[in-house]
């Protein structure tokens, strides 16, 4: 693999440091470099000791025998021998602490209803979906598909999954009826968890409908069970007999205490599906013990949690960020949060920035994508509000420009809080590389140090170190996914191949500065991030060869101001067919269908042909460059030159 990544050659010089108060620094958790660095020392030359302590500060039914076993990597075993489990630890933990009356979650719905759930209650009301599950015959081991709007009944179903030890697979509402599908017979699901609707800037999305249609086809669903929200704003919510049930009437009839399944370390916990190189997404698979002590620890230093704190995380629960930094690990460190329906913009786009004023958040954690989008909505709608409550702020799931970076301390931070820039992937289950707020010098676009534990390498091809290259993790950590559903084979190919199976291959480009600092480049494979949104390209491809007219297609991602990349589609459409308006709309109907709206490409654009090497491999970086406006250069290796005139022409003239 080379390392032709359009976004790699944005190499960031930036020359500001951001060093964290002196207040700051004396009341964080790991307080100054010089405690992060003792302590990271410790995590790398004994990881074991490391993570035993780690683990102690939570709850086991059974200790561990050994806390790492590599015999048979790269399917590795962490506090292997102990139980427990996830569910215990983010609730009954902090009741027998005495924190029942605790606020866990301030809800807060688009259309303006609230929800304030305590700790006790939220125990109460997974304990009762856990009854209501096994009424329904649900098993240790069961896959559950959930596909909810951000309501508290989506992290309660979370909770509940995990109390039992069914394995929760969330797929985010986003996606479309075909996804959906795909998703559960790859995992063969049992159940659905759904919602009459959920609210998105002032309409309601019909969840149970898309479920209907995506579940058509696959036998394995035997229930479908109905959160309802929508309500009075639906027309109506048909109920398949013998199938589905409402989750109120299920949840009024059980018994509200459900003690915990005891857990073995290594029994999986979640799917979560996430995008590679191929047309086919991956079911990521978690499993209990690493996780839940990964998801704590990082948790716990990366946002620096205090028994007072009211964090918020604007992710959807639907993707990894809010599985680790909503649910488990959040909640296992027993603070208050903020969990938000909607979309930022409405009513106004002053909504965040009131949630926070109302709830005097103190820690607020979002992407690049939304701080953009808050620039371009101009200051006024911050300046009225109150948001001094905020003490330290996060970003995730793509680089994050300078500018932004700056906005976001200046207006947001009033130049006093910390900003942890996290870099991570579904795959890690947890913060790889991030700034320690209280210790570490940030520097605007930068994702800094290693978390404890995390070895990070930047390297060539051969496994040669360099400063500007690929990132490798050397050691295994906690949090590691431990394969892919159904697949081993592609586990061990796509993370552990490249480098002699020795180290994890994540996928991105990396730099290294003169402070030791990595500069994450961007996706070095075919991994598109639209918004926050990991899509595969090939994924896209292979939706549009569905179609009659087109014979093949190559897409490919580009800058964008505002989602960070965005999609462009070559389509070569078969001689004599219509290019035109409607094949174009047929098109982009089949990757509402076939993906969501969220992966809709920016622009289509049909050639005769695609520009191919003479061996017949497609240039992508010349489709790159082509719909990015950048001077071609040399392209004489080429089988035909002429390809690239005429895609170039059609692009300048679209
Ligand atoms: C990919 C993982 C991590 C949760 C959300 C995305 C990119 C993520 C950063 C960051 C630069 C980042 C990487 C990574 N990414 N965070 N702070 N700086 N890039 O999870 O969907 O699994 O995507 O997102 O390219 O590989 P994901």
């Amino acid at each position: 693999m080379t390392i032709d990544n359009s976004s790699m050659e944005s190499v960031s010089h930036e020359e500001r440091k951001f060093s964290p108060s002196s207040e700051f620094v004396d009341a964080a958790h790991i307080s100054g470099d010089k405690a992060y660095r003792a302590l990271y020392e410790k995590s790398i030359q004994d990881p074991e000791a490391f993570w035993a302590e780690a683990a102690g500060e939570l709850h086991w039914f059974r200790k561990w025998d050994t806390v790492l076993d590599g015999a048979n990597a790269p399917f590795f075993k962490w506090f292997d021998g102990s139980r427990t489990n996830l569910s215990y630890n983010c609730l009954d933990r902090h009741i027998d602490a005495g924190l029942g009356d605790k606020i866990a979650i301030h809800w807060e719905g688009e259309p303006g209803d609230s929800r304030d759930i305590t700790y006790a209650q939220l125990h109460i009301e997974v304990c009762r979906l856990a009854n209501a599950l096994k009424v329904r015959g649900v098993q240790k081991g069961d896959r559950i598909a959930v596909y909810l709007p951000m309501i508290p009944e989506l992290a309660i179903s979370v909770l509940a999954c995990a109390r039992i030890g069914a394995v929760h697979s969330v797929i985010f509402a986003g996606f479309s009826a075909d996804s959906i599908r795909d998703r559960i017979l790859d995992s063969e699901t049992r159940m659905v968890i759904t919602a009459d609707g959920g609210y998105r800037r002032g309409k309601v999305l019909e969840l149970k409908k898309i479920v209907d249609e995506g579940v058509m086809t696959c036998d394995c669903v035997q229930d479908v069970i109905v959160v309802k929200r929508g309500g009075d704003h639906l027309v109506d919510c048909p109920m398949m007999d013998g199938r589905d049930s409402w989750y109120h009437n299920l949840v009024a009839n059980v018994d509200d205490n459900c003690p915990a399944e005891e857990m073995d370390a290594e029994d999986l916990l979640f799917l979560l599906y996430t995008s590679g190189t191929t047309g086919k997404p991956k079911g990521i698979m978690h499993t209990t013990a690493g996780y839940q002590v990964y998801s704590y620890l990082t948790s716990k230093y990366v946002f620096d949690l205090k028994q007072d704190d009211v964090y918020w995380c604007t992710a959807d629960v639907g993707w990894i960020t809010g599985h680790t930094y909503i649910v488990y690990g959040i909640m296992q460190n027993g603070v208050t949060q903020v969990m938000y329906e909607g979309a930022p913009n409405h009513p106004d786009e002053g909504r965040f920035w009131e949630i926070i004023e109302k709830y005097k958040v103190s820690i607020f954690y979002t992407a690049p994508t939304a701080i953009r989008a808050f620039m371009k909505w101009g200051n006024d709608w911050v300046t009225g509000k109150d948001i001094s409550s905020l003490r330290l702020l996060g970003t995730v799931g793509e680089p994050i420009n300078p500018e932004a970076w700056i906005w976001y301390h200046k207006m947001i931070g009033a130049e006093r809080c910390p900003i942890v820039d996290t870099w991570w992937q579904t795959e890690t289950g947890g913060h790889m590389l991030t700034p320690m707020p209280g210790a570490t010098a940030t520097k605007p676009g930068c994702a800094t140090v290693p978390f404890f534990g995390v070895e990070p390498a930047i390297l060539l091809d051969d496994g040669s170190e360099v400063e500007a290259g690929i990132l490798a993790i050397k050691k295994p950590w906690p949090g590691m996914l431990r394969g892919i559903y159904g697949d081993p084979q592609r586990y061990k190919d796509t993370y552990w191949c490249k480098w002699g199976g020795k180290y994890y291959f994540p996928g991105d480009g990396a730099r290294c500065d003169e402070d030791g600092y990595i500069w994450i480049l961007g996706r070095v494979d075919d991994v598109v991030n639209v918004s926050g949104h990991r899509i595969g390209t090939a994924e896209l491809e292979s939706v549009f060869v569905e179609h009659q007219d087109v014979a093949e297609s190559a897409v490919v991602g580009i800058s964008h101001e505002i989602k960070g990349q965005g999609l462009v589609a070559f389509v070569t459409v078969i001689d004599g067919r219509d290019q035109d308006e409607n094949l174009r709309n047929e098109l982009v109907a089949m990757i509402d269908k076939g993906i969501g709206k969220f992966a809709r490409p920016e622009r289509i654009l049909f050639s005769s042909d695609l520009p191919k090497t003479r061996s017949g491999k497609i240039m992508r970086r010349i489709l790159r460059d082509i719909a990015e406006g950048k001077d071609l250069g040399n392209v004489t290796t080429l089988a035909d030159p002429t390809v690239v005139e005429d895609l170039q022409k059609q692009y300048l003239k679209a």
